[in-house]
Parts: C-alpha cells; structure tokens; sequence
C-alpha cells in the first residue's frame, strides 16, 4: 500500500509539470487529492491494514497530501506570473517605433502649434514671474458669469452662446476669464497669473470660428496697477513671440468685466507683400483686454479700494492662424496629420 502511495505521488508529479492553465491545475487537484481523489481511493484500504503498516502509511500519506497541495499552490503562482509577463510583454509600447519611423522616412507629427505657442507664452509670463494657472472646463454660471459682471440679465450673456448642462446650473466655460475668478479666490495680492486652455462656444463654425478653441487669460493685481502697466507686458509680449518691437494701438472695447476696456490692434503686415493669398495688412485686432472692473475684483475677494488691476485674453488660435497665414480655423483641430507634419518640432 506503501508502494501505490508513492507511486501515486510521482505519477503526480509527472503530471503537474507541463500543465499550463489554471483549471488544469485544479482539476488534477481534485483527481488526487479531492474527497473522491486516488489518495482517498487507496487510504480506503487502510482498514484491512496491519497495526504495524498503519504507523507508517499515516504519517507518509499526510506528508505527500502536504506536498501536493503546496506544488498546487506553487504552481498556480507561476501561472500567474506568466500571465502577468505575458500581459505586460504583449501591451508593450515599443518606443523605439518612432525612431524607426524617422529612419524610414516617415515623419512623425510634432506638438501641434497652438500648444507650442502656449508654452511659448507661458514661458514668456514664467521668466517675468507669472504663475500659470489651471481651470475647469466645466463651470458654474458664477464662475464664468455672475463673477464676472455679468448678470443673467445682462445682454453680454447673448455675446457668449453657451452649452449648457441640462440641470441649467452647469456649462462648458465659454472663456477663460473664469480662471481670473479662481485665481483671485485663492490668493493675496499681489500676484500675477496666465491661465491657457480650451473653450466652448455653441455656434455655427465657419473659417473663423469653431466651437472649442484655446484662450490665453492673463491678470495682475496690486497696488497702483495701471493701464501703462497693462501696456508694457503686453507690449512685451508681443516684442516676445513675434521677436520684434509690434507697433500697437488701443481702441476702447466693451466687456462687462473690464473697464475701461480695450482692444488691442497690433500693426500687421504680410510676409510678402506680393502674396495676394496671404491675409491681413495692416492694423488686426489681437488682444481684448482691460482694467479689472472693481465688482469683479469683489467678485474674487479682493478689495477694490485697495488693489487695482489689468486682464487679458489672447485667442491662441488667432495668433497661430496669423503667424503662419492660416486661412481655416477648422484646420486646427481636424487631426489631419499632414496638417500637423508642417509644425513639426523635432
Ligand atoms: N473673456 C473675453 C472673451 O472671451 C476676453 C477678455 C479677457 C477681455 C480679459 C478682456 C479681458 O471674449
């Protein structure tokens, strides 16, 4: 009886090796050591077992179920594991896929312009001490409305169609002036900050317009911040991104959260002048911009008596559309990658 133990248990053993699947473990499991396994089938003879043969089958019997059940255990251990590799070896991003697209003439595409003139203007404003700020796209009506002088009566909210969420509470910001409402929520004066991202505004779309595009907002608050404050950054700016003094010109403009409000011409002329294709010759108007109206500035905490301050919003998508004489906006944002190719950095 010894005998059909031990060899029940190296048959076991030759069994167990070249299993590969989980269920297969377990079945052989049950087929050796279940209630109704080979070693229970065999154990049954122990009745008919001397005192003697009992003493020794018991302990040995014990031993190899152990040892079964801990080459179970084992085992599906390892078939974890190789799952595991498996899984990890098969959803590999192979990283040198660029490279070897490079070398076989393919162009891979680079960041896309809008996003390399925003971390352009970024690091402008950084190396002056801005922050650069982040914002929701999903807002309140307070944040991109109430806050910003703009009342649910006023007639600036028809300015901005808007996608509404349906509890009517909710939208997709319409621009990023709302970031100027966060900032000043969290923070003292003085500070100084830009805040880029995309926004949404429900219209028709044509050359000109989309209904997702990217702002650039830009706010300082301080004592005695004034208008020739507001001129000299921008003026910087420009001077910045275009890598030469820009002829500029303000003319008054109206939006609910600024005043006086501004826009900001700056004087434009083609890179060729004998391209009929390329647009724009002379003044273009470029940047809204103004002093924080003082309701606003309540709006955010600040104290109007005290603190004064200038705002922005650069439409980023204008600014690549002018400096690289783009005649669509849709071309921005179509994915095409042959659009994207040109821009490429690397
Ligand atoms: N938020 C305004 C818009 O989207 C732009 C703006 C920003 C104007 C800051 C003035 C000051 O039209």
């Amino acid at each position: 009886m010894l005998d059909k133990i031990e060899s029940l248990y190296a048959s076991f053993q030759n069994e167990i090796t070249p299993l590969d699947k989980q269920a297969d473990v377990l079945n052989l499991k049950a087929s050796y050591i279940g209630k109704k396994g080979s070693l229970a089938e065999v154990l049954k003879g122990l009745k008919d077992a001397t005192p003697e043969e009992r003493k020794a089958i018991g302990p040995r019997s014990n031993e190899i179920k152990k040892n079964i059940e801990q080459a179970i255990v084992d085992k599906l251990k390892d078939l974890e594991v190789k799952e595991i590799n498996e899984k990890l070896e098969k959803n590999k991003i192979d990283i040198s896929l660029r490279d070897s697209l490079m070398e076989n003439g393919l162009q891979a595409a680079g960041t896309h312009p809008v996003h390399q003139i925003q971390r352009k203007i970024e690091d402008i404003f950084l190396s002056m001490g801005f922050e650069v700020l982040d914002g929701p796209h999903v807002e309140d009506e307070f944040h991109n409305f109430e806050a910003l002088n703009i009342p649910e009566t006023h007639p600036a909210r028809d300015m901005q169609d808007t996608f509404w969420f349906a509890d009517k509470k909710h939208l997709l910001r319409t621009h990023t002036s709302t970031i100027q409402i966060r900032g000043m929520e969290e923070r003292k004066p003085p500070f100084a900050f830009v805040g880029p991202g995309k926004v949404f505004r429900c219209e028709r779309t044509d050359t000109t317009h989309e209904m997702v595009f990217h702002q650039l907002e830009g706010m300082m608050v301080g004592k005695g911040i004034n208008t020739g404050h507001l001129i000299y950054f921008m003026k910087t700016l420009l001077k910045e991104i275009f890598k030469k003094d820009m002829e500029v010109r303000l003319r008054p403009g109206y939006f609910p959260f600024v005043e006086p409000g501004f826009e900001l011409d700056i004087r434009w002329k083609k890179p060729d002048p004998k391209d009929e294709s390329a647009k724009h010759s002379g003044w273009l108007e470029l940047l809204p911009c103004g002093m924080v109206h003082p309701n606003v500035l309540r709006a955010g905490g600040v104290d109007p008596d005290e603190y004064t301050g200038f705002a922005f919003g650069l439409g980023l998508d204008r600014l690549v559309m002018v400096n690289y004489q783009i005649e669509d906006i849709r071309h921005l944002h179509r994915g095409d990658l042959r659009f994207n190719e040109q821009f490429s950095f690397f």
